[in-house]
């Protein structure tokens, strides 16, 4: 049964199942190690999940399976039921750093992506139009017209952030993607991402280190436990009324609770 199928069962299904996956690499002492334990995940439509945990117990390599980058030692990844093996225009990536091509400005790096997209047929004024349409969404208009060598880190993670939404996936993969940022633009971006994924519900999954980012933006929260053979040890739902913002999220009485378990989980306490 394809996705595109209208039946009841089928509106039920999660958008991405990750269904008893496991993952290793060839290690030059050990032959082989398994770096991702069997993990079960179910992901509904228009879910924000976190990953968090210990660095390089597998959390980017969770989200490159998801994208289709990376093979998956046993189990399978399902998107709308069909199991992912190469990445495909439902699944949009953002990475810590973008690539953005440096001779072209931000708009023409928006619109370089969507017309070398399969399939392509819109005009050129169509595609600049939705590409200015994405980058004031990340309060870029005013620098539409600048390369990238014009743009602050934070104003170019911004292109890269709206060339990926401009290109309209249905499950958005993030991982780390404001780790590089100094933290007043760091914060700065989550408000906008909070925005962002709030006007246009669509199912995320992010990878972070930050437990703050985790709260403010996610529905569930993944922490994993420390590698190798890495386990999700809790799946943590996050009770914040939507639309969110810093101060109603930090005023609730949960937010001290579930911050200290948080970052008790990651640091082993
Ligand atoms: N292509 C690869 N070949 C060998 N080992 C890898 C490869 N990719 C990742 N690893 C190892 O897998 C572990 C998890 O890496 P990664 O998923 O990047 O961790 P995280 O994102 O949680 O910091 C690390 O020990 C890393 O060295
Ligand atoms: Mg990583």
């Amino acid at each position: 049964m394809t996705a595109e199928t209208a039946s009841p069962e089928a509106a039920a299904q999660p958008v991405v199942k990750i269904d008893g996956i496991t993952k290793g690499f060839p290690n030059r002492k050990k032959g082989f190690q398994r770096i991702v334990a069997e993990t079960n995940v179910d992901i509904q439509e228009g879910e924000f999940i976190t990953i968090i945990g210990p660095s390089g117990c597998g959390k980017s390599t969770i989200l490159k399976m998801i994208a289709g980058l990376e093979p998956i030692d046993e189990g399978a990844i399902r998107l709308e039921g069909e199991p992912i093996t190469a990445p495909s225009r439902k699944l949009g990536i953002v990475f810590q750093q973008h690539v953005l091509l440096p001779w072209m400005s931000a708009r023409q790096n928006v619109v370089f992506a969507l017309e070398t997209e399969p399939g392509s047929t819109r005009s050129r004024e169509e595609l600049n139009a939705l590409a200015d349409e994405y980058l004031d969404l990340v309060n870029l208009t005013e620098a539409a017209d600048r390369r990238p060598s014009q743009l602050s880190g934070g104003m170019q993670q911004r292109v890269g952030i709206a060339r990926a939404f401009a290109l309209e996936p249905q499950v958005m993969l993030l991982d780390e993607p404001l780790g590089a940022l100094d933290a007043l633009t760091r914060h700065e971006l989550q408000l906008q991402l909070l925005r962002l994924c709030e006007k246009q519900r669509k199912t995320f999954i992010m990878v972070t280190h930050d437990v703050d980012e985790a709260l403010l933006l996610s529905d569930r929260i993944l922490v994993m436990g420390a590698g190798p053979n890495a386990e999700i040890i809790h799946d943590i739902t996050v009770p914040f009324s939507r639309p969110r913002d810093v101060e109603n999220v930090e005023q609730d009485s949960k937010y001290h609770e579930l911050r200290s378990f948080l970052l008790g989980s990651l640091t082993g306490h």
